[in-house]
């Protein structure tokens, strides 16, 4: 059952090239030898690009949508030509196996998802995705087997709450399964849509010790690497997230001939609390974030006072007490708002919310190994942004390798990696996993 909490008014009880080529040949080739080709990744990043495109040539590629749907069939053809033999689960999670010399040895996974936010960019997740294919690509060119199995993973559904990650280790509920996806569909009614089994949704479920090791390249999706000029980030922790869906009650009534102080006005009431939730996040130190995204405002005339609101609040940090006490915060300051605007504010804890991770310390290193093996220069940070990764992290070692967003912008049609720093980024990748089926 979802949780709801009421705050009344009157009991007030209360919520990455041929120049390419030359580009890579001055980094040291390091392990094997082996480099990426970086034009590659570059053009699938475009054609990759071209599904979910709207009328005017901007990304809706959202999870369980025709463009998703039609952008996995074109992954996934890939993956066949690459020798990857693709499933999908019973989660809608795409997978792709590379037998290695060694039978006995756990698979080392990488991937990450290529669903997106509406009118989001054309990088989050198919930075990894494509990534992931490529280092299959350079091992099928070179002839090389690695000991270990190999398993490329495309999560579905990452944008919609982490999905197919959360329910590979078993946490997705059947609340989860219920709630509605951004495409309109329920997630159960989703993961049929592209091919999963919500009925049988345990049959994906991978239990500790499943992977001797999970990376995943990604956009930073912020800022920090650009601006300190710095190739590479490696991944120490990735937050947790939490939504709450906000419904504001008044009463809707005549714009024209209801005075001023006889309204209860619903979307004055949700202003001062998208007020509310600025002030709280901004009055402690730290890296938390609080963002109201969405909003609906009923019933949506210029000569009808707004009777009912409904807001989406969500609230991260890599602390999950933090984002805890810092809804009990806004809770609090719920309760005068609504006395004051006469209207009853009310929240429901959204079931797909995620925990924060860190990740592995061994893996990190491995990782900063290979940076330097290629002579990039790099930095330890977090995630504000949540990654199937931080689920992963649950069963097996896991980690994170960034490389820099222009401009630090990310979920926008403006998001935008260098072909560079992508190579780069895939590069630290390929070696990582080189050294990981070394060891
Ligand atoms: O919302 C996120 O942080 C991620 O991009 N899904
Ligand atoms: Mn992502
Ligand atoms: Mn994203």
């Amino acid at each position: 059952m979802q949780r709801r909490t009421f705050v009344k008014r009157s009991s007030l009880t209360v919520i990455g090239m041929g120049m390419f080529g030359s580009l890579l040949s001055n980094n040291k080739k390091a392990v094997a030898g082996l480099s990426v080709n970086g034009k590659r990744i570059e053009s699938r990043i475009f054609e990759l690009a071209k599904f979910g495109k709207d009328s005017n040539g901007h990304g809706y590629r959202v999870a369980y949508t025709k463009g998703d749907i039609e952008g996995r069939a074109w992954f996934m053809e890939l993956m066949k030509k690459a020798g990857l033999d693709p499933t999908i689960d019973a989660a809608g999670n795409i997978i792709g196996k590379r037998k290695g010399k060694n039978p006995s040895l756990k698979p080392i996974g990488f991937g990450s998802h290529i669903d997106m936010v509406p009118d989001g960019g054309n990088y989050d997740g198919t930075l990894g995705s494509i990534s992931a294919l490529e280092i299959i690509e350079i091992l099928n060119e070179n002839n090389v087997v690695t000991e270990h199995q190999l398993e490329v993973i495309i999560f579905g559904n990452e944008e919609g709450g982490t999905i197919g990650s959360k329910a590979m280790v078993g946490e997705l509920t059947s609340d989860g399964l219920q709630q509605k996806s951004q495409s309109g569909l329920t997630m159960a009614e989703g993961i049929k849509a592209i091919g999963g089994n919500p009925d049988n949704i345990q049959s994906c479920i991978r239990k500790k010790g499943d992977f001797q090791a999970w990376v995943e390249l990604h956009i930073e999706q912020g800022g920090i690497l650009e601006k300190e000029k710095i190739q590479i980030g490696v991944v120490e922790g990735i937050v947790g997230i939490v939504h709450w869906e906000v419904t504001v009650e008044g009463f809707a009534n005549h714009a024209g001939a209801t005075q001023m102080n006889m309204r209860q006005d619903a979307l004055l009431a949700a202003s001062k609390f998208i007020i509310a939730v600025n002030e709280v996040v901004n009055s402690v130190k730290g890296t938390q974030v609080g963002t109201v995204g969405k909003i609906a405002v009923l019933p949506g005339a210029y000569n009808v006072i707004p009777g009912k609101v409904v807001l989406g609040l969500e609230i991260r940090d890599l602390n999950a007490d933090k984002i805890e006490m810092l809804f009990k915060e806004m809770e609090k300051l719920t309760a005068n708002i609504a006395k004051d605007s006469k209207t009853t504010i009310s929240f429901v804890r959204q079931p797909n919310e995620s925990k924060p991770a860190l990740t592995n310390k061994a893996l990190q290193q491995t990782i900063n190994t290979s940076v330097k093996a290629l002579g990039f220069s790099t930095k330890f940070m977090q995630s504000g942004a949540g990654h199937d990764s931080q689920h992963i992290a649950s069963i097996a070692p896991a980690a994170m390798i960034f490389i820099p967003s222009v401009g630090g912008i990310s979920h926008s049609p403006n998001e935008f990696s260098t072909a560079t720093d992508m190579a780069n980024g895939a590069n630290v990748l390929l070696q990582t996993i080189l050294k990981l089926d070394k060891e």
